[in-house]
């Protein structure tokens, strides 16, 4: 299979781009796996209406592993037999708390909060939570406690839960630009630390996160934080000084792809669809692109060098992408608040 993969893989894109595959695809490929996939999870053969479904694309290797969102959207994860704390319960606290009770990971009951704003406590309230007068409690009743304030107010909350911090306590910092180093500087040098950037899509099953240990977290920290955020969608463990480019890529992401969508829907309005179809329509591309490049684990080019084909619809709206400068605005978006992610964890 992985020679008549490497066979249409050739016809298909020719040599150049295949001189662009990925360092890790090859690793794939040195593995003796069938299928181009990183990392590396041995490809399931297909029934036979799946491979009808995929009829548009013979030439694609579609594996089915556990990182395939399909499998993750039914899934109800191990209960985590911890409890969970959150310091401030804004968007993000509500939705990793939203995320991890629909994946059965947490009931409401174990989720402890604090928030000054009385609307948010009581949001937490309606779905099981319990809420603390104060930081400190919250410590007192979890296990896992996220901090989940504004990055300007993590020295202060630190500062009221340190004295109640035990060996048994893992701190998940999910604030933009607060180092490890100004952490474990508030929350004392015992904190078992750990620096997560996720994103919103945790609300929904398909966060994209990284994190990076601090103090004296240890493997069981990692391998706790993991399991959390691998039930609301993948965590990739980086050296600290590349948080801030995952915070200019999939951490501010959502809002560049929503902005996308938008735009999608409106040039589908332009052209006479109803803004509801429209919108449908663009959201679904792009959920039913991303999975194509998740689970075949195909280069993207690849996959857009195969629908577009000569002189056809796809390839002049393409040319028009391509002379509006689309990849350098994305890039420089990403550069942008990369840089922008490195100023704010300098003040
Ligand atoms: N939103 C994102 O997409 C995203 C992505 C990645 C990381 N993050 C990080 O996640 C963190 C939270 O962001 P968010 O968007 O969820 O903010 P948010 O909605 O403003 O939530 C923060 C909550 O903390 C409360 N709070 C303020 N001081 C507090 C205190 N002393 N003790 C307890 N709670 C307190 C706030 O109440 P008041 O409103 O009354 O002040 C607010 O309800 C930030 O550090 C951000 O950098 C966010």
């Amino acid at each position: 299979m992985l020679q008549i993969f490497r066979g249409v893989f050739a016809r298909s894109v020719g040599p150049a781009r295949q001189n662009l595959a990925l360092p890790a695809a090859n690793k794939a490929f040195s593995a003796a796996s069938a299928a181009i996939c990183w990392p590396p999870v041995p490809a399931v053969k297909l029934t036979e209406q799946q491979a009808k479904s995929r009829a548009h694309f013979p030439n694609l290797i579609v594996v089915e592993s556990a990182a395939n969102p399909d499998t993750m959207a039914t899934a109800t994860a191990p209960a985590l037999n911890k409890r969970i704390g959150f310091l401030g319960s804004g968007q993000m606290a509500e939705a990793l708390a939203r995320g991890l009770m629909k994946r059965g990971l947490v009931s409401g009951e174990h989720i402890a909060c604090n928030d000054p704003n009385p609307a948010r406590t009581n949001l937490f309230k309606s779905f099981g939570a319990t809420p603390y007068e104060s930081n400190a409690d919250v410590a007192r009743n979890a296990d896992v406690i996220f901090v989940a304030v504004k990055p300007q107010h993590v020295a202060q909350v630190l500062s009221e839960v340190r004295p109640v911090l035990t060996e048994g306590h893992t701190v998940v910092s999910i604030a933009a630009g607060i180092t490890i180093d100004k952490l474990v500087e508030a929350a004392g040098p015992d904190a078992h630390v750990v620096r997560v950037m996720p994103n919103t899509p945790c609300l929904v099953g398909e966060t994209a996160a990284a994190m990076c240990l601090g103090g004296k977290a240890n493997a069981d920290d990692e391998t706790l934080v993991r399991t959390i955020f691998e039930a609301v969608g993948k965590i990739y463990t980086v050296d600290e000084k590349l948080l801030a480019a995952v915070t200019g890529l999939s951490g501010s992401g959502p809002a560049y792809v929503f902005l996308m969508i938008e735009a999608l829907a409106d040039g589908g309005v332009r052209a006479g669809l109803p803004r509801d179809i429209a919108q449908a329509l663009a959201a679904q591309t792009v959920l039913g692109s991303a999975k194509m490049v998740m689970e075949t684990g195909t280069h993207p080019g690849a996959l857009k060098d195969m629908v577009t084909s000569p002189a056809g619809t796809t390839i002049a709206g393409v040319h028009e992408l391509e002379r509006a400068g689309i990849r350098a605005a994305f890039m420089n978006a990403v550069v942008a608040a990369t840089d922008r992610a490195n100023q704010l964890s300098k003040m």
